[in-house]
């Protein structure tokens, strides 16, 4: 043979040259004698021109019946062309089809969003949805690489849990055999028993809560990355969260140029996302509100989409959120030594109305303190019991955070709703396909 096999994002290396490439049709034109196949594999888009005149007629033939979607494998001599989207173009010497599809049923006009979730496992083709999945990609390997790099070591905690880490009111219940199980929350206590064991650590796993809500923000099954760190108190987890995600929007902009670009985002909001990040306290975020129209907030809520989004509207990059009221959080959030009614805590609010991408705390250490917590929160006691021994041997002051994946991936890529922003997302009502 003289043709290599390569992909569309490697053809640059073999101008002047045949390749055989393997794709799928994703458009087509005709003029008659001359046809522009416009061919995708996975990995990028180029046109094929087919020349009546230079191919056989067989060939020629085949080309006729493409329809979108169909599989094949075309050789062709690759063409610098400055006019071309990627920069390259192919002239066609033979097609061999693998299979010509049924009708499409994603044609390139507008659809439903239910219409397109339902056919969510042929969406993920269309170039939007391949370029959100690969900014996911790099989102991941930008977090794993600076945890990596930073003295962390990979945990992995189970899924299957006899407890609850985020409250009992959005459990998702199974059974295990003849016990109760849930699906995990979040891995944060395991990952409390890892860090006592290997000082600095991270998990990155799917977590689920049958929350009710039906909103942008929230998902069923998410992925989040949870690091944890011994001997580290709530200031210094704050520094290494502004780091972590101002090294991972930078990370994007580097590597993610061409994806950005498909899904149009406004590059300059994320110019902006360097270290340090502003801090407010929850009483200075409630203030806040108050002057700007939320008049009957009152101090002791939760924040709920809204607010976050005007407390985001002041800043140009992520704010922290600092010491909520002990009342709204966690069972294990450390109390402020100076002020007991407020927590060690904070969440990273993102710019854009996106919401709280982090939450995270230092972690009480005290175990007399820990014990009056599950009475406080309705907690069954029996299952936390290996959770204390972590306060009986050895307890240290320690603190950790979690940051949800795809509230992250909806805000850097700027997407009005996290259903694209995972390959299949579970959500309230669907969990099809
Ligand atoms: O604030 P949360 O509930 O914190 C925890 O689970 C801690 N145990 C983490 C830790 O300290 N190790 O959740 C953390 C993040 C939120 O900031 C949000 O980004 C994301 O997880 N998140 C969700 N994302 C999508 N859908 C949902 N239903 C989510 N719930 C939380
Ligand atoms: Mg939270």
């Amino acid at each position: 043979v003289t043709y290599v096999l390569t992909t569309i994002k490697e053809i640059s290396a073999h101008v002047g040259k045949e390749v055989k490439v393997g794709g799928w049709l994703y458009n087509k034109r005709s003029s008659g004698k001359i046809q522009f196949l416009q061919l995708r594999d996975g990995t990028g888009f180029i046109q094929g021109i087919l020349v009546k005149k230079q191919v056989s007629p067989e060939v020629w033939e085949q080309a006729n019946h493409l329809t979108q979607e169909s599989s094949l494998y075309v050789w062709g001599v690759v063409r610098e062309d400055e006019r071309a989207p990627g920069g390259y173009e192919m002239d066609i010497t033979n097609i061999e089809v693998i299979q010509i599809a049924e009708e499409y049923p994603i044609a390139k006009k507008e659809h439903g969003v239910d219409f397109l979730m339902d056919h969510r496992h042929l969406w993920i083709r269309s170039p939007r949805q391949q370029a959100i999945l690969r900014i996911r990609a790099e989102i991941i390997r930008a977090i794993q690489g600076f945890l990596d790099e930073n003295g962390f070591t990979l945990v992995d905690p189970p899924v299957l849990t006899p407890s609850s880490c985020e409250g009992t009111t959005n459990l998702f219940h199974t059974k295990y055999f003849d016990e109760d199980a849930y699906l995990t929350q979040s891995g944060q206590l395991y990952m409390e028993a890892a860090a006592m064991a290997l000082n600095k650590v991270y998990s990155f796993g799917p977590t689920f809560r049958a929350e009710k809500s039906k909103t942008r923000r929230h998902l069923i099954e998410f992925w989040m990355i949870e690091p944890e760190m011994a001997f580290v108190d709530h200031e210094e987890s704050l520094k290494i969260q502004e780091q972590l995600v101002a090294h991972t929007v930078q990370a994007v902009l580097a590597n993610c140029k061409q994806e950005l670009k498909t899904l149009d985002r406004d590059l300059s909001a994320l110019e902006n996302i360097k270290a340090p990040f502003p801090r407010i306290t929850y009483d200075e975020a409630v203030e806040l509100l108050h002057k700007e129209g939320f008049a009957d907030f009152t101090w002791g809520d939760d924040f709920g989409a809204p607010h976050e989004t005007k407390i985001a509207e002041s800043f140009d990059r992520p704010v922290f959120i600092t010491h909520y009221p002990t009342e709204v959080k966690s069972f294990y959030m450390k109390p402020d030594p100076n002020r007991p009614e407020v927590v060690l805590c904070a969440d990273m609010i993102a710019p854009e109305g996106y919401g709280e991408i982090i939450g995270g705390s230092q972690r009480i250490d005290d175990p007399v303190l820990l014990e009056q917590r599950y009475e406080q929160h309705a907690l069954p006691r029996e299952a936390y019991e290996w959770y204390m021994d972590l306060r009986k041997y050895g307890t240290v002051p320690h603190s950790g955070f979690g940051l949800g994946l795809e509230r992250t991936v909806a805000w850097i890529c700027g997407l009005d709703h996290v259903r694209e922003t995972i390959p299949f997302p579970r959500m309230l009502y669907r969990l099809y396909p």
